[in-house]
């Protein structure tokens, strides 16, 4: 079974709570929280503040993706606004180790992103650590991007990664998923997805939220 996990950088910040609950209210059980830094990545979003916020009236688990450098820094504010699981990017890491035993030791779930130009190799030995692994399909920064193809064999070879190391890992896809190609990256190993524009810019998110289900298992 899939996991959904609309990611709010699509979603109308100046009604953000509203969005939000459309999206709880339609049955997805994530929320993708996409904190970008200006510097990681050429885009700002928000903070911790904010994530506090919708914590009082949000229950889906709150997917905080850390597109920021230096993010051990950050990592106790976001557990103290209420993140459930929270991802580093292995580029952002100088100790990727450290930096994920660092954010289990508060008791969440602890995930890493790689870039599309970052193999899978460069976290094989560190695999242990992690809760999740998330395949970004398109560069990060922004939503509306178009999903990169290649990504689908890197998906391949992770998912035989994680069954060789006989442990229980969540893949996630980030960027550019659409009803259109879920089905594409579930079926390459894909549980966790994310959708950004493909939900928030739809007139009608039940029925794409339905649609990418239905899709995904199809
Ligand atoms: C990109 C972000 C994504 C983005 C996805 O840097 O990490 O979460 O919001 O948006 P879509 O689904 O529109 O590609
Ligand atoms: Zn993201």
């Amino acid at each position: 079974m899939i996991k959904l996990a609309p990611s709010i950088l699509s979603a109308d910040f100046a009604r953000l709570l509203e969005d939000v609950k459309k999206v709880e209210s339609a049955g997805c059980e994530y929320l993708h929280i996409d904190v970008m830094d200006g510097h990681f990545v050429p885009n700002i979003t928000l903070g911790p503040g904010i994530v506090k916020s919708l914590r009082k009236d949000v229950d889906m688990v709150f997917d905080v993706h850390l597109m920021i450098e230096n993010p051990d820094n950050y990592i106790k504010d976001f557990v103290d606004a209420g993140a459930d699981l929270i991802t580093v990017h292995q580029e952002a890491c100088i100790h990727l180790h450290r930096t994920l035993q660092n954010i289990k030791s508060y008791g969440v779930k602890a995930g890493v992103a790689l870039n599309p130009a970052t193999p899978i190799e460069t976290i094989k030995h560190i695999i242990k650590e992690v809760d999740m692994i998330l395949i970004m399909t398109v560069n990060p920064g922004f939503g509306g991007q178009s999903f990169i193809e290649e990504m689908i064999e890197k998906i391949e070879s992770l998912k035989k990664l994680i069954k060789e190391s006989g442990l229980n890992i969540d893949i996630q896809v980030d960027g550019g998923i659409k009803p259109g190609n879920v089905a594409q990256v579930v079926k390459a190993g894909a549980n966790i997805i994310v959708a950004g524009s493909a939900i928030f810019n739809s007139k009608n998110i039940p029925q794409t939220v339905k649609q990418l289900r239905e899709n995904a298992a199809s």
